[in-house]
């Protein structure tokens, strides 16, 4: 019986929660907002440069292959499959005798008795036999590769082909010289597959092979030295309107263990072939083929200011054991690496760096007003060395703004000490703060910049909502999504703290996951926009220029009302579970039609490669007239208006 009268209640009990008014008056503003408030922050994780946005389909396409995560597996055949076809023999080894440049120390060298040798390359698939080079039909793809000729006759062709070499476009042949010399081909495939690329070298004697490149014939930036990026993971980027690109990392901007691993922006830029790979932080190599001067052209791109991160002379602190921090006389001799990468940003042609930036194809100077220095640093020796490493630019150039770390934490000692550190000693300075913490964290947290001094400046440089662990990742489901909007509405309530946010990390290829959740998804195909994405696209879609003071007569629900000249934003989250009569009475709008746009669902809902819509944000119109518009907010939400002001 009492199940009965549950199931009753149950039944007949309102899915709708109490009716809501939010009160603003477009005129009573209190707070200018940043313009630079919603950023990205870019790094070499989860195959996000090579093997992502970088065009290039090849892995390991210059035999450099190390791994500083588990150096047992530095293995310079990465990606490669090398045999003979029925009767052939020869042999092959990875060498380093008069290589290509200095900066490409090895090459693989291959001698043929008689017969085939097949030199196969497998992109970035995961499984050991499953090709992983995505081609699609009709499509073409440019390639070229570094050849020299040790005394071979015969013949050397190249292909896109299947797992058994069988070519799936027309061959191109190759002739080599006996210098080192550059051949290029241009494929078309002629079926969709998880291709190879195949070097087939048919005769007798002896052939050396290095730098081998295939990528997209249609990409973006295809004019860049680097090559070019993977379009349509630029437009993902550029639909989320980024006001600022902050890169190279991230634990990758400072280096793992070894001071070798430092990101050395030097080695980044110039021929792409004479660029130093480096092995990367999250496994894998940095080819930097998506360098320096590839990275500010994108910025430029998409409209963002750069924002780059240069270590401090203190290795990846959240990594043991590491080699000591630089001496103070180290530090200071660095401080000029620092000033170099300034001047080939923004120097004339006629400096050394801003030479070798328009040689490269930018005569014109980068938008460069930002440079961190350190990413998740803490401690004396580290601030140390940021007051001698900022000291050097401000005497330099004092209109760039330095960003001091604030730590890998949102709260406790740590970040407090650092805080007190920074407060004393480098109060002009923006400061980096990072966390990722569970979901519920962030409403719970919603007022956490309200008690900042206000002449403080702090970029959000890197953060996300966590899920528990569901498998071996967190979902990026829209409960994530929503916890971040609902803390959004404290950021853009307090953006004359926060200048500055971005959500991380930003990319994740689809088989090559180091961290999640991740903000785009990506195979060799199709790109995945989370909930997440969508939260970050609504609000730096509607920026405001003013913060307007704003009430609810409910608690439950999390707002923020701004405004530009002519638009009154309104962003509500709705965390419950039911729908909200939502009555907004706003003195200052005209009457007419506002339009909405919103996003809800069910808490657990993500987006897949086969559902890839399952949550994305639907428009629609809201009428207002007399300052009164009324809507019902759905139950899991964020709903983001925009009215016209009188
Ligand atoms: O975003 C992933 C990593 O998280 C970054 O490299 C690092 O800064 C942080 O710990």
């Amino acid at each position: 019986m009492r199940k009965v009268i549950l199931w009753l209640l149950a039944l007949f009990l309102p899915m709708t929660a109490q009716a809501v008014t939010l009160q603003a008056d477009a005129n009573d503003t209190y707070r200018e907002m940043s313009d630079t408030l919603y950023g990205l922050f870019f790094e070499d994780i989860n195959c996000a440069a090579d093997g992502g946005l970088y065009a290039e389909l090849l892995q390991n396409r210059s035999f450099e292959y190390e791994n500083i995560l588990n150096p047992q597996r530095a293995d310079h055949y990465t990606a490669w499959r090398i045999n003979t076809t029925p009767g052939g023999e020869a042999r092959w080894t990875v060498a380093a005798e008069e290589p290509l440049n200095e900066n490409n120390p090895t090459y693989l060298h291959v001698s043929v008795e008689q017969g085939k040798v097949r030199v196969m390359n497998q992109g970035f698939a995961s499984g050991a036999l499953k090709g992983g080079v995505t081609v699609q039909e009709g499509q073409s793809y440019d390639f070229f590769i570094y050849l020299r000729d040790r005394g071979f006759d015969g013949r050397i062709t190249v292909a896109l082909a299947d797992a058994g070499g069988n070519p799936i476009c027309e061959e191109a042949v190759l002739n080599p010289g006996v210098e080192w010399g550059k051949h290029t081909a241009s494929f078309t495939a002629l079926k969709d597959a998880d291709a190879w690329l195949c070097v087939t070298i048919e005769g007798r004697g002896e052939v050396d092979m290095d730098m081998l490149s295939l990528m997209p014939a249609e990409r973006f930036g295809k004019e860049w030295p680097g090559g070019g990026l993977r379009s349509d993971l630029v437009e993902a980027l550029r639909g989320l309107k980024p006001a600022f690109l902050r890169f190279p990392g991230g634990c990758v901007a400072e280096g793992s263990f070894v001071r070798e691993n430092e990101y050395n922006w030097k080695h980044t830029v110039g021929p792409v072939e004479q660029r130093r790979e480096n092995p990367n932080t999250w496994g894998g190599m940095q080819t930097y083929g998506l360098g320096y001067y590839e990275y500010f052209c994108l910025a430029e791109e998409l409209g963002a200011l750069p924002l780059p991160v240069v270590h401090a002379g203190v290795l990846c602190q959240a990594r043991e054991p590491r080699e000591a921090d630089y001496t103070l006389e180290e530090t200071r001799a660095y401080a000029q690496d620092i000033l170099d990468l300034i001047e080939f940003a923004t120097g004339g042609e006629d400096t050394a760096w801003g030479a070798l930036r328009a040689e490269m194809g930018h005569p014109e100077p980068f938008d460069l007003r930002y440079i961190a220095i350190g990413n998740e640093n803490w401690g004396t020796g580290y601030f140390t060395r940021y007051g001698i490493l900022s000291r050097a630019v401000k005497e330099k150039y004092p209109e760039i703004t330095c960003i001091v770390a604030a730590g890998p934490v949102a709260e406790g000692a740590l970040i407090n000490d650092s805080w007190n550190s920074i407060r004393a000693k480098f109060a002009d300075s923006l400061v980096d703060e990072h966390y990722y913490m569970d979901s519920m964290w962030f409403p719970e947290h919603v007022n956490r910049y309200d008690r900042y001094p206000r002449t403080t400046q702090v970029f959000l440089g890197e953060y996300a909502a966590h899920e528990p662990v569901q498998g071996s990742r967190r979902p990026n489901n829209l409960r994530a999504a929503l916890c971040e909007a609902a803390y959004l509405t404290g950021i853009e309530r307090n953006s004359d703290v926060v200048r500055m946010a971005a959500y991380a990390p930003l990319l994740a290829r689809e088989g090559q996951v180091d961290w999640t959740p991740d903000l785009i998804w990506f195979n060799g195909t199709d790109v995945l926009l989370t909930p997440s994405y969508y939260v970050q696209q609504m609000f730096a879609s509607t920026l405001g220029d003013w913060v307007v003071h704003s009430e609810t007569d409910d608690e439950s629900l999390f707002h923020v009302v701004t405004r530009t000249e002519d638009t009154l934003q309104v962003k509500v989250v709705n965390l419950e579970e039911k729908a909200v009569p939502l009555t907004m009475r706003l003195a200052g709008c005209a009457d007419g039609t506002g339009r909405s746009i919103c996003l809800c669902g069910e808490m657990k809902t993500s987006n897949s490669f086969v559902k890839p819509l399952k949550a994305v944000p639907a428009e629609s119109s809201c009428a207002i007239a007399d300052g009164v518009a009324e809507t019902v907010l759905p139950a899991c939400s964020v709903t983001i208006f925009e009215f016209p002001l009188q």
